[in-house]
């Protein structure tokens, strides 16, 4: 008898490249039980954000309720969307789609995350991949849902290492920082998981390839060319990802973080988010030891955020390789 998954999730995205990675890691899973997925402008429209949730999802074979979100950011006007990283379609400019069943479920992402974590109080975990609009309006319509969470992990923001849309900032954070820190600010269990340890993580072309061999099938197919024009952008920016045709998985790192914490170090302390300036989307942390005097909403309790600070790379490239070569997809 196979033990039920550990970890019930809410997905909440803008596929994009790795994106998709992610997702594919998170059904791949045995530990990870996907329960819906929010969909977030970012690296596409929040329109094709939704429509790819839905493809690659159908696409392995899984019915899963998707919601499309939010599609712009809460005050600043909307950035240029990075088609030269992801495509104009946000996965690789896939020559053509397969047709598949699926309709979205008609709630707003927030919601969505609303009702499920009300019909389930303390038993999920929302991982946040994409700009932080679903999560902060969440938070307007429930603001208990710190508690109603079991925790969050999101991939975004930095702490040393330099930003990959500014020298200080990181996209997710920097598309919509506002959001961002109204969700660094709640009281919620939440770890960051941001470019000081996705750079450390280069994931080569050739294990999507081996992947496509193995599994023999259209999801992976599609990541493979989705991951191919994602890795040539990466090839021409760094010299040494050239040479392996490497990438950066940034968002499957949120799920490693959910079900292997110990591959990392972490570190203790508020977040802020800097919403305006030169600074725009930089994430700093109290020094350790000041008390929390940080400004917070009244009768809010203190937060517990936390952010990755190193990652064991290989034992991670292994657990994803391993994943995705399992046996997951329906045939
Ligand atoms: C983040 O930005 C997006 O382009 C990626 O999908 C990832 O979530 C990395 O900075
Ligand atoms: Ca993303």
């Amino acid at each position: 008898m196979t033990s039920p998954p550990l970890h019930k999730v809410i997905f909440d995205t803008d596929p994009g490249v790795d994106d998709a990675m992610a997702l594919y890691f998170a059904l791949a899973h045995p530990a990870i039980d996907v329960l819906g997925i929010g969909t977030t402008f970012g690296n596409v429209t929040v329109e094709q954000a939704a429509a790819n949730a839905l493809y690659l999802t159908a696409l392995a074979g899984r019915s899963i309720p998707v919601t499309q979100g939010i599609a712009a950011p809460l005050r600043l006007p909307m950035r240029e969307l990075p088609a030269h990283i992801h495509g104009a379609d946000g996965l690789g400019n896939l020559a053509m789609r397969r047709p598949v069943k699926g309709q979205l479920d008609p709630r707003s992402s927030a919601r969505f995350i609303v009702d499920l974590a009300r019909a389930q109080p303390g038993e999920i975990t929302l991982v946040a991949v994409g700009p932080l609009g679903n999560l902060s309006l969440a938070l307007t319509l429930e603001p208990s849902l710190p508690q109603l969470l079991r925790q969050v992990i999101l991939m975004g923001g930095t702490l040393e290492e330099p930003g990959n849309v500014s020298p200080l900032a990181e996209a997710n954070i920097w598309c919509d920082p506002h959001a961002a820190d109204r969700v660094f600010s709640a009281a919620w269990k939440l770890t960051m998981v941001g470019l000081d340890v996705t750079h450390r993580v280069i994931l080569p072309l050739k294990l999507f390839e081996r992947l496509a061999a193995r599994q023999n099938h259209p999801a992976t197919d599609a990541l493979l060319h989705a991951v191919a024009f994602y890795s040539r952008f990466y090839s021409q920016q760094h010299a040494q990802l050239a040479e392996i045709q490497g990438c950066v998985g940034h968002d499957i790192l949120a799920f490693l973080y959910l079900v292997h914490p110990e591959l990392f170090s972490v570190r203790a302390g508020r977040i802020h988010v800097c919403t305006e300036g030169p600074g725009l989307g930089q994430t700093t942390m109290d020094k350790e030891g000041l008390p929390d005097c940080a400004q917070r909403e009244p009768g809010s309790s203190p937060s517990s955020t936390q952010a990755c600070t190193r990652v064991q790379a290989e034992a991670c490239i292994a657990m994803i390789e391993d994943t995705l070569m399992s046996p997951w997809l329906d045939r």
